[in-house]
């Protein structure tokens, strides 16, 4: 979703910073850019509809200049076109913005009742007028960012310039990510860290409605009543985010097969013998369990919620966040809530967190990227060690999460004794062979190929299981609608005959996977019944099944806590090729955003 990059310098030209900053945050989905700096005394902005690149080519190439503010916009408030795109300048005043003002349009008529007139319909133009507005009453900039708190709903964070102060940059945080980056002589602004990380490795972290002054020399934040806070200076402690695709044609191809690795990474410290399972948190004081999360996460939440129930005995449910934070959530102090999320700063999920805190219960979160708003907002964290995902559609943290999830409940199954010691050694041997059990699945790629040919050009497939392998499904179904446009819906298998098997017709394509032993045959008798409607089926499966009515993908048997990490991949695989035979922008896919930090 939006970036943002800031920088001033005494010495350095800062136009390459912030396109450099921009590209790196190109990963994360955006429609327009722009950039706003200080030459000779004057503001210059220049925006664009389009990618970095296009801004890149718009500026003149010697462009040179020591203070100034970027920005990749993804639209929420008014078209994608030049206009809307930021940075917005109204009056003094000049700013760049990730997130949403809530009460936009109240405060639009007051500033119009005021005299302002509005060129975009972007709600970042209002934001700029309000604070034009203050500035031009008080005179005194610490004043104007405190009424700008005050007085806004929603989210924010401000990057801005003020044009009788040409040598500082202004920042204004609240519920939106916003880190400062110290240099010698030169600092950054971020809305994430890998922006700036080329450059320094120390940051400021601005928590909600603080707000900052930035000159080349000097660091001064302050808390919304303008009291100077000495805040901790971080160092990140994460690898550089590499952006090379090495010899893959894209990203999300390079993340699947990084898989076999990123999983092991992440579980590694709990299953090279059976009492590493106790490194992980105790929850048998629990009597149930919530997990919270969005998209491709929720998903790998709903594994867990199998084993949990089915293994440990354990109540678990799972919640959308967007809905969560809307609902009676039934809370006390015997709930656990766990959180998922690979970006940590999904607004949805962090607003849910907040209100388990504000509740007073229990928190655990599964996180990929450190020091992320989500990761430092939780009581504990257990992070996936994914590594950087760049693929706008999310696979390595996807089976990051499962696996780690997964050993989570095999703990609580041995602390609960719900599995006999013996099968539970016989689970962290198979833990540790993964890699090897992966790797065949991912080199099968001509299978995914001839299957991606028979489908890409279909306009509807469905996708169906049974309990586990209908969770799994349902990421399947979100990988292949996601990334190659065609519309797709995962159904529990014994949910068709009251109502979707009316849309299978000639030809329709139906994938499936069994591969829970007490339930399988009753998944392929759903399959036969829309085989013989004319659909034409692909079965993922551990059984030895042999039938000429479907295409079969034969997978290792493995215990229940590895299955969907191996019925995952073929579904991610066939939605890359057939995305790849359709031509489509793989790893931007159109309209969506890696990181979804608006509601
Ligand atoms: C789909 C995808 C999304 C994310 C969702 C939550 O491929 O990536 O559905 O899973 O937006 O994001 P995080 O995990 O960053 O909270």
């Amino acid at each position: 979703m939006c970036g943002i990059v800031g920088c001033t310098s005494t010495q350095k030209n800062i136009i390459p910073i912030l396109l450099d900053g921009l590209k790196t945050l190109e990963y994360r989905g955006y429609d327009s850019a722009g950039l706003s700096f200080i030459k000779n005394g004057n503001l210059i902005i220049n925006k664009v509809k389009g990618r970095v690149q296009d801004l890149e080519n718009h500026l003149a190439k010697d462009e040179n200049a020591k203070i100034g503010i970027a920005h990749t916009r993804w639209a929420t408030h008014g078209k994608v076109n030049e206009i809307n795109a930021h940075p917005h300048n109204v009056g003094s005043i000049t700013i760049v913005h990730n997130g949403i003002i809530e009460n936009f349009n109240k405060l639009k008529h007051k500033l119009k009742d005021k005299g302002y007139h509005f060129k975009s319909q972007s709600d970042t133009e209002i934001a700029a007028g309000l604070l034009d507005y203050y500035y031009n009453k008080y005179q005194n900039l610490d004043k104007t960012i405190q009424k700008f708190i005050k007085k806004v709903d929603g989210s924010y964070a401000i990057c801005m310039l003020v044009n009788n102060d040409p040598n500082t940059i202004y920042v204004i945080k609240k519920d939106s990510p916003l880190i400062i980056g110290k240099g010698e002589n030169i600092n950054y602004i971020a809305s994430d860290v890998p922006a700036i990380l080329k450059y320094t490795k120390n940051y400021y972290i601005l928590e909600d409605c603080e707000y900052g002054k930035i000159t080349s020399d000097n660091i001064t934040i302050y808390d919304k009543d303008g009291n100077i806070l000495n805040k901790e200076l971080k160092t990140y402690q994460g690898s550089n985010l590499t952006s090379d695709k090495g010899t893959y044609k894209h990203y999300m191809l390079k993340e699947i097969n990084e898989q076999s690795i990123t999983i092991r990474k992440t579980i590694d410290p709990y299953i090279n013998n059976i009492d590493d399972l106790l490194k992980l948190p105790d929850l048998t004081k629990y009597e149930r369990i919530d997990i919270i999360a969005c998209g491709t996460a929720m998903h790998a939440g709903l594994t867990a919620k199998y084993l949990f129930e089915e293994c440990t005995n354990t109540k678990c449910e799972v919640f959308l966040a967007s809905e969560y934070r809307y609902q009676n959530n039934f809370l006390n102090k015997n709930v656990l809530s766990i959180f998922i999320s690979q970006s940590g700063e999904t607004a949805d999920t962090l607003a849910a967190l907040k209100k388990v805190k504000e509740a007073k219960c229990d928190t655990l979160g599964i996180v990929n990227v450190k020091e992320s708003s989500i990761a430092r907002a939780l009581d504990k964290v257990l992070y996936t060690e994914a590594g950087t995902e760049i693929a706008v559609a999310s696979t390595k943290a996807y089976t990051a999460q499962v696996a780690l999830l997964s050993v989570l409940a095999l703990a609580q199954a041995y602390r609960k004794k719900s599995i006999k010691e013996e099968k539970i050694l016989k689970i962290l041997e198979e833990f540790q062979n993964i890699s090897s059990t992966l790797i065949p699945i991912l080199e099968n790629a001509q299978t995914y190929e001839n299957i991606a040919k028979e489908i890409y050009k279909q306009n509807d497939i469905f996708y169906i299981g049974r309990s586990l392998d209908y969770y799994v499904s349902m990421e399947g179904s979100l990988k292949l609608k996601e990334i190659s446009y065609i519309h797709s819906e995962a159904y529990a298998a014994g949910e068709l005959k009251h109502g979707t098997i009316s849309l299978i017709t000639e030809n329709t394509p139906v994938f499936a996977s069994a591969t829970i032993e007490k339930i399988n045959a009753k998944t392929i008798s759903n399959l036969k019944e829309v085989v013989a409607r004319g659909a034409k089926c692909y079965l993922i499966t551990d059984e030895n099944i042999k039938d000429e009515n479907f295409t079969i993908i034969k997978i290792k048997k493995v215990s229940m806590f590895l299955k969907p990490l191996l019925i995952v991949i073929p579904y991610q695989l066939i939605a890359y090729y057939t995305a790849n035979l359709k031509g489509c922008d793989i790893d931007k896919p159109r309209n969506l955003a890696k990181s979804v930090t608006v509601e």
